[in-house]
């Protein structure tokens, strides 16, 4: 299926695997490239060192394009911005801030800037400024979210703007992927369904939480902060909630979260850790590789497009 992402990115497959912190490395990147969809690394918080060496590890995997995603918080996403774009990887992917001081830098190494947004009037503004795609991430999503749902946001964007739109959030299937294109997404991102991957380094615990999950089984943390994050419930999100009522301060439940979701990632503890995963947990149930999880949304397009 061509379409004017799969163009910009020289893929065969309009499906981008979101970069996620502590997930996202190169085993799963190499893998989702190499399957034809798009595999990004998630530079969360890494310092700029430890991603150049992940996007080496990418390269010997697959000679197939790939992205990394930069999280504007992080203290090492100057030096981040700068790895990349010495190593010109095929796409920048932004999520936490805007990308606006590092556009031009990245533009003139010919890599592609593809800035996460929440809301119409940032669309605007990073068309406005050069990005060359749009990723329109609905509330459903696990992980840092916004307030609009995919089924608004993507149609108010694809208006909205010229450029290419990529929907992300709640999507997991053919049925999901088919909604996106009609709502006028090119391309769309997936994070959930790919943390469950076969060659996905999470923890097994965490990937059953997922696979075992209903679809109200998600929970919202982190809304009085201005921060939220969707994620498994359990007893860390229960005790957050708590703190959050009770007016607790932001360093109280900047505390509470301290590498949480490296617990839940890598030591599989699903008391403590953050299960960050989106809305669409409900559905998801197979142990399958990225190949397989790829060919199968796609076969599953193929069908409901041919009805
Ligand atoms: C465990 C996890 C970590 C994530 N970390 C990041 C991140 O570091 N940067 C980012 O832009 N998005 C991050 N996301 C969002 C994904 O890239 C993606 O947009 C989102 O998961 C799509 O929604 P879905 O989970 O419903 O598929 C994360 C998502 C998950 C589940």
């Amino acid at each position: 299926m061509e379409t004017r992402i799969t163009q910009l990115l020289k893929i065969k497959y309009p499906i981008i695997q979101g970069g996620m912190a502590w997930v996202a490395e190169h085993n799963l990147a190499a893998a989702v490239s190499n399957a034809g969809g798009f595999g990004v690394l998630g530079a969360a918080s890494a310092p700029a060192d430890v991603i150049r060496q992940e996007i080496y590890k990418v390269r010997e995997l697959t000679d197939k394009p790939f992205g990394v995603n930069i999280m504007l918080m992080s203290p090492f996403a100057k030096e981040v911005a700068q790895v990349v774009t010495e190593e010109k990887v095929s796409a920048v992917t932004t999520g936490a801030g805007n990308p606006e001081k590092f556009l031009e830098m990245w533009k003139n190494a010919g890599i592609k800037v593809i800035p996460v947004v929440a809301s119409v009037a940032m669309a605007k503004r990073m068309e406005r400024h050069g990005a060359d795609a749009i990723i329109a991430e609905g509330t459903e999503a696990g992980g840092h979210i916004g307030q609009q749902t995919t089924m608004t946001l993507v149609p108010q964007v694809a208006d909205a703007v010229e450029i290419p739109v990529i929907a992300a959030g709640g999507i997991a299937d053919g049925r999901g992927f088919m909604a996106a294109m009609m709502l006028g997404a090119q391309a769309v991102q997936m994070g959930t369904g790919f943390v469950v991957a076969n060659e996905s380094i999470v923890h097994d615990n965490y990937k059953d939480k997922i696979m075992k999950a209903r679809d109200i089984d998600s929970e919202v943390t982190g809304l009085s902060t201005g921060h939220p994050v969707r994620s498994i419930r359990n007893q860390m999100t229960r005790e957050y909630l708590k703190l959050e009522k009770q007016g607790a301060s932001l360093e109280e439940l900047e505390y509470l979260t301290l590498g949480s979701l490296r617990k839940a990632v890598m030591d599989g503890d699903m008391k403590e850790g953050s299960i960050m995963a989106g809305q669409i947990a409900g559905l998801i149930s197979k142990r399958q590789s990225c190949k397989e999880i790829i060919e199968q949304i796609m076969k599953e397009a193929e069908q409901l497009r041919s009805k």
